[in-house]
């Protein structure tokens, strides 16, 4: 049983994330009993606050971004007795020793959480260094994003791994906190019935859609350098096709999962030069409207114009026995028509019908993990109509469905974070990204992207509460596949 640590240090603690999800996970964990008794949180940013000072703008965050039914008072005052401030300019190694001396004797342990620009990770380290801050019972979660290519995020985790070595790194992918992603596992390896069909014998293709109805949320400088391909599909999109697509693990730990999920990332095949205009669809969105209201087109939110897409979809192949031949169709982008993360599995046709085939009435099986806004999992299978037909059976298409909102309807739905900040708390590492995972990303990323650049490859306007430019449904049509929708 490893050592949960006694005291967690958040860098970035005045910022929009920690508003939005870190503070309100810190709360729900405290609420719900699950942090360990005398955890102290002692946050830092460059805003001028004392203790009273910062736990009055905690409150303010849990006011304001807490579900109205997880408010309670005296939780929430309990809460911020926990919680210490501490002002830091952490680009610059003087203010460490003031923080270390703030937090006091660390000997129980010190998890940190490191939400800030990637421009500070090096001096934050630095400081960390020179204050006593990264010995043997310290580690560090790291919040994307991890460098923009291979070669940055090398220089960001070798400086990292110079003060905490890799079991002490955790890499944060938010999605793989989600509930439902886990359940993916679940679903893999819990049960006997999938995994014998699970490969190119069985699946026909695959698709993952992580679609967006927002915008740039106030993050159009962070937003406009990095892109969609960037943004979702080298960290969210691509665990989620590792945890489909990897071989079931000997164990559910740290080493065992991510070996089997490193080893699809590397099968992953490469997507470069002239395959990349032919696999790879992007888009910006246009003005245009969304679920009813009015939205402006990407380059008027920006106030300039930009070749940044704000929408991608890729044809990837795993090269591997388990996946030979089975597409894996990925699309993900801003101000589309609905907000919908999901993984949809198309199986293989029977073999051989004995059912006429009335008006394209006979479907393959579908098995449709739907990750949010609705949680739930749902197969399609054929089921016979009613009816006396005297020309024979009538089949219909109809959902088995698995609705993990109504099955666990006594369980809160947490955020992503929550399971996280535990599980970095505890020291499991299981749900963090590992270096080499990182790498085998961007260098499928890099790849694409440089293709992009010699190819010359803009975006296509889309207009917004659309799927994305018809480039990406011709990209599934070629192959006589419908994009979900
Ligand atoms: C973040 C991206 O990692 O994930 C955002 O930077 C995106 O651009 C967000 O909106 C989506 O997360 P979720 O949990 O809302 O699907």
């Amino acid at each position: 049983m490893r050592q949960p640590a006694g005291k967690l240090l958040l860098f970035g603690a005045t910022g929009d994330l920690s508003q939005r999800m870190l503070l309100p996970s810190l709360y729900g964990l405290h609420a719900d009993g699950l942090l360990p008794d005398g955890l102290t949180i002692t946050c830092t940013a460059r805003s001028e606050y004392d203790d009273a000072g910062f736990r009055g703008f905690a409150r303010e965050s849990l006011e304001k971004f807490l579900p109205a039914d997880r408010k309670d008072d005296s939780a929430v005052a309990s809460f911020l007795e926990r919680v210490f401030y501490q002002r830091l300019d952490a680009s610059k190694t003087e203010g460490f020793a003031a923080l270390a001396e703030k937090l006091g004797d660390i000997s129980d342990g010190l998890a940190i959480f490191l939400s800030t620009a990637p421009s500070l990770f090096g001096p934050t380290i630095k400081g960390l260094q020179s204050a006593g801050l990264t010995g043997d019972n310290v580690r560090i979660g790291l919040e994307k994003p991890l460098g923009v290519d291979l070669a940055s995020s090398r220089i960001v985790n070798d400086i990292v791994a110079e003060a905490f070595p890799e079991d002490r790194t955790f890499r944060i992918d938010h999605y793989l906190g989600k509930e439902t992603v886990q359940n993916i596992l679940a679903l893999r390896f819990g049960n006997s019935l999938f995994e014998p069909v699970w490969n190119a014998q069985g699946i026909e293709n695959v698709q993952i859609t992580v679609s967006e109805t927002v915008g740039l949320e106030g993050r159009a400088g962070y937003y406009d350098d990095v892109g969609a391909l960037r943004d979702m599909v080298q960290n969210h999109m691509l665990q989620l096709l590792a945890l489909i697509a990897m071989e079931p693990p000997a164990r559910f730990d740290g080493t065992s999962v991510r070996d089997e999920k490193v080893k699809v990332l590397r099968s992953l095949r490469p997507i470069a030069g002239a395959d990349v205009p032919n696999l790879t669809v992007t888009g910006q969105y246009g003005g245009g409207a969304v679920k009813g209201e009015i939205v402006r087109s990407y380059d008027t939110d920006l106030e300039k114009s930009s070749d940044t897409e704000t929408f991608v979809a890729i044809k990837a192949h795993v090269d591997n026995w388990r996946w030979h031949g089975v597409p894996f169709y990925l699309r993900t982008g801003k101000r589309l028509a609905e907000r919908r993360s999901e993984i949809v599995i198309t199986f293989k046709p029977v073999p051989h019908s004995i059912f006429e085939d009335r008006g394209g009435a006979l479907k393959p099986n579908v098995l449709v993990i739907r990750l949010q806004p609705e949680e739930y999992i749902q197969l399609l299978v054929m089921a016979k109509e009613p009816g006396l037909d005297r020309d024979g059976i009538h089949l219909k298409e109809v959902p088995l469905n698995l609705s993990l909102e109504h099955e666990f309807a006594g369980s809160r739905r947490r955020i992503a974070y929550e399971r996280l900040f535990l599980d970095l708390i505890e020291g499991d590492p299981t749900l963090f990204v590992r270096r080499d995972e990182v790498e085998a990303q961007w260098a499928w990323i890099d790849a694409i992207r440089e293709g992009w650049k010699t190819g010359n490859v803009k975006p296509k306007p889309y207009a917004s509460g659309s799927w994305g430019p018809s480039a990406a449904i011709a990209l599934t049509e070629r192959d006589g596949v419908t994009w979900n929708e």
